[in-house]
């Protein structure tokens, strides 16, 4: 291809979604964000997003495992190199797995830099408040966005104890306001609250100057975030936060069972499948 020809065909691709443009969003039209982890998943929600997050709730939805503790790097930069290849205007986020970044600024910009470079992401999402305040400060300085996550920590549940709604008490409330102020100071484009009280996520909301990303907070956060799977209805259980839009679990049941029970009466294959 000629570089005109390529100038071209660049000109005529819709421009993709950047952390600066998303960060712009603040307190104008919500953001819209689902989890997506394939490519084909990754091309069908792409015209209604945003952001798409590679989530490491992977672990739970495609790798049943019992928490995102296990998930690795390699897992994160394979599944977001499909969710790259199959959109063309979201911005996508892919979570740093745990045991990437705690460590230090350094090992985090490691791990960070090979995302980056092997999925084509525009942004890495990690866990944690003030502790990871001079990490993001670290990876910012040195071209990678980080979208930051507090409140419920999924990656934190051995020491949480659970997945239960967080900032109840006066001063883990406090601890979690002064999470949401250190990350945003430290250059965040964007913060993820998740599971916590609606009050505390509101008064986030007014006090930082990047967009927040409710997941079981606020319907005031500057957008909303759900794991698409539990959107879609692929689990029987699912969180209080979370409002089913389908009920696909049925559906594939349904249609596995027409098929089995076509395939055990010779109803398939037809005259029209065959060659
Ligand atoms: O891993 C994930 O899907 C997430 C969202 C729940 C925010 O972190």
């Amino acid at each position: 291809m000629s570089t005109t020809a390529t100038l071209n065909a660049a000109a005529a691709a819709p421009r993709r979604m950047t952390a600066p443009a998303f960060r712009a969003r603040k307190r104008a039209e919500p953001l819209v964000m689902l989890t997506a982890y394939t490519a084909r998943m990754a091309e069908l929600l792409d015209p209604h997003c945003d952001a798409l997050l590679v989530g490491d709730s992977l672990a739970q939805t495609l790798y049943g495992l019992p928490s995102t503790v296990p998930v690795t790097l390699d897992m994160m930069i394979a599944h977001g190199a499909a969710v790259v290849r199959g959109s063309r205007q979201a911005l996508v986020v892919v979570d740093m797995p745990f045991g990437s970044y705690e460590e230090s600024p350094e090992q985090a910009f490691r791990s960070a830099a090979r995302v980056m470079k092997e999925t084509g992401a525009g942004a890495i999402k990690l866990e944690g408040g003030q502790a990871m305040a001079p990490t993001i400060a670290y990876l910012s300085a040195r071209g990678i966005p980080v979208m930051a996550h507090i409140g419920l920590t999924p990656q934190a549940v051995n020491i949480l104890g659970g997945y239960g709604a967080r900032g109840r008490g006066e001063a883990e409330y406090a601890r979690i306001a002064a999470d949401a102020s250190a990350v945003a100071d430290a250059g965040a484009f964007s913060v993820v609250i998740e599971g916590v009280v609606e009050s505390l996520a509101q008064a986030i909301t007014h006090a930082i100057a990047c967009p927040t990303i409710g997941i079981g907070a606020s319907v005031d956060c500057d957008g909303q975030v759900l794991v698409v799977d539990d959107m879609l209805g692929m689990f029987e259980r699912t969180a209080r936060f979370v409002k089913r839009y389908d009920s696909l679990a049925d559906r594939i049941q349904a249609a596995a069972r027409s098929y089995a029970d076509d395939v055990r009466a010779r109803r398939f294959p037809q005259a029209e499948h065959l060659y």
